[in-house]
C-alpha cells in the first residue's frame, strides 16, 4: 500500500516536472563566449499556438514580442562571470514559461610559467627527486582547465581541476621528478587549456617558457667498458675512451711501463689514443667529471699472422682430407674393389689374357 504511494508520489512529480520543462529551443544551445567577447542566439517557441517571446537579461531584455516565434538576442560585451539571459514565452490558456541560456564565460590564463624554490633551482645529480610547479595564473572557470606538461616530445602529466569558480582564479600542478641522465638538456614546459567543447573550433591554450633540464652525471662510455683491440702489421691502432657525463669528461691513459717510458710527449687528454709505438699490453683510460670517475680497460694483443698462416695449412690439410673421403666413398664399391677397375680386375676370376 505504501509503496503504491511512492510510486504514485513518483508518477506525480515527474509528471509535473514533464509539465513544467518550457518548450523553447535555443539556438545555439550553448554558448561559449570569452570576458568581454559578445553572445548573440536565438529562442524559438516549438507551441503549436503562442502569443509572443521576450528576453529577459541584466544587459537589457526584448519586452514581449507578440506573434513571433522566433526571437533572436545578443549582447555586445560580456562584463560578469555569470549570466544567465532568459528566453520566456506566453501562451494563451497557461502560464508564462521561461528557459534560461547556458552561457560560459572563459578567460584564458593571464601568465602560464614554471617555477622552482629558489632553495632548488640550478642542476639536478643524477637519481635526486625534485618537483617542478606551473602556475596558471587568472583563468576562468577552473573547471574546464587542463594542465599538460611536456617533456621533449612526450605528455607525461595531465591534470584536471575540480573547481566550481566561475570567475578567474590561481591554480597550480606540480610535477615530481627523478634526475636522469636521458633527460639532462630536454626542456619541460607547460600548457594551460580550456576545454571549451568542439562547437568552439580551435582549443585555446597557453604554453609555459620552457625550462630546461640540467642533470648531473658521471661518465658513461659510449662504447664498453672493456675492449680487446689486435695490432695490425699495416696499420695503427686507435683506441676510443669517448664516454658522455655532465660535465664533461676529461681523460686521462695508462699504458704498459714500455710505452709510458717512449710516449712522454704524446696529447694524452684526448677521448681517444693512437700510440706512437703500437705494442701490446693493458691500457687503460680514466674518464672523469665532478660526479666521478669511469674506466675502460683495453687489452691490445699482437698480429696474429702467424697463427693465420698456421690455420690455413692445416684447414688445407683438413679439406684434402675431406675430398680424399668423399672420394672413396664414390669410387669404391660395397665388397672394397676400386669400381673403376671392376670390368678388368674382378676378384678371384682370372682374366681372359692372365696366364692359365
Ligand atoms: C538567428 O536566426 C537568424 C534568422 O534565421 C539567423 O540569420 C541567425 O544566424 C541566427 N543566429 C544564431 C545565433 O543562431
Amino acid at each position: 500500500m505504501f509503496c503504491f504511494f511512492i510510486f504514485g508520489f513518483l508518477i506525480a512529480s515527474t509528471g509535473t516536472l514533464g509539465s513544467t520543462e518550457c518548450q523553447l529551443k535555443m539556438s545555439p544551445p550553448r554558448v561559449m563566449v570569452e570576458y568581454g567577447g559578445s553572445v548573440s542566439a536565438n529562442c524559438t517557441s516549438l507551441y503549436s499556438e503562442s502569443i509572443g517571446l521576450g528576453w529577459e537579461s541584466t544587459y537589457g531584455g526584448t519586452g514581449l514580442k507578440r506573434g513571433v516565434t522566433t526571437l533572436p538576442f545578443s549582447i555586445e560585451s560580456v562584463k560578469e562571470w555569470e549570466i544567465g539571459p532568459k528566453c520566456y514565452v506566453t501562451l494563451p490558456d497557461s502560464p508564462q514559461c521561461s528557459k534560461k541560456l547556458a552561457v560560459t564565460v572563459y578567460q584564458l590564463p593571464e601568465n602560464v610559467s614554471i617555477l622552482q624554490p629558489p632553495s632548488e633551482t640550478g642542476p639536478k645529480v643524477e637519481g635526486q627527486a625534485y618537483s617542478l610547479q606551473c602556475d596558471v595564473v587568472n583563468v576562468a572557470p577552473a573547471s574546464l582547465l587542463s594542465v599538460y606538461w611536456h617533456k621533449g616530445n612526450e605528455i607525461i602529466k595531465h591534470e584536471d581541476f575540480e573547481d566550481s569558480t566561475l570567475s578567474p582564479v590561481i591554480k597550480s600542478s606540480i610535477l615530481q621528478l627523478i634526475a636522469q641522465r636521458n633527460d639532462n638538456g630536454l626542456q619541460i614546459s607547460c600548457e594551460a587549456k580550456l576545454n571549451l567543447g568542439p562547437g568552439e573550433g580551435i582549443h585555446p591554450a597557453v604554453q609555459s617558457k620552457p625550462h630546461k633540464l640540467t642533470v648531473l652525471y658521471r661518465p658513461v662510455f659510449i662504447n664498453p667498458e672493456t675492449e680487446t683491440v689486435q695490432l695490425s702489421a699495416n696499420k695503427k691502432i686507435t683506441l676510443y675512451c669517448n664516454a658522455t657525463g655532465n660535465p664533461a669528461p676529461v681523460y686521462s691513459w695508462h699504458f704498459p711501463q714500455l710505452v709510458e717510458d717512449t710516449s712522454k710527449n704524446e696529447d694524452v687528454n684526448q677521448p681517444f689514443l693512437t700510440p706512437s709505438f703500437q705494442l701490446p699490453g693493458n691500457y687503460s683510460c680514466n674518464a672523469s667529471n665532478t660526479q666521478g670517475t669511469s674506466v675502460k680497460y683495453f687489452t691490445v694483443i699482437e698480429p696474429t699472422r702467424d697463427r693465420t698462416t698456421l690455420a690455413a695449412i692445416i684447414g688445407a690439410f683438413v679439406a684434402l682430407g675431406v675430398l680424399l673421403f668423399v672420394g672413396g666413398l664414390l669410387f669404391v664399391t660395397p665388397d672394397g674393389t676400386f669400381s673403376f677397375t671392376q670390368s678388368k680386375y674382378l676378384r678371384g676370376q682370372p682374366t681372359s689374357s692372365g696366364p692359365v
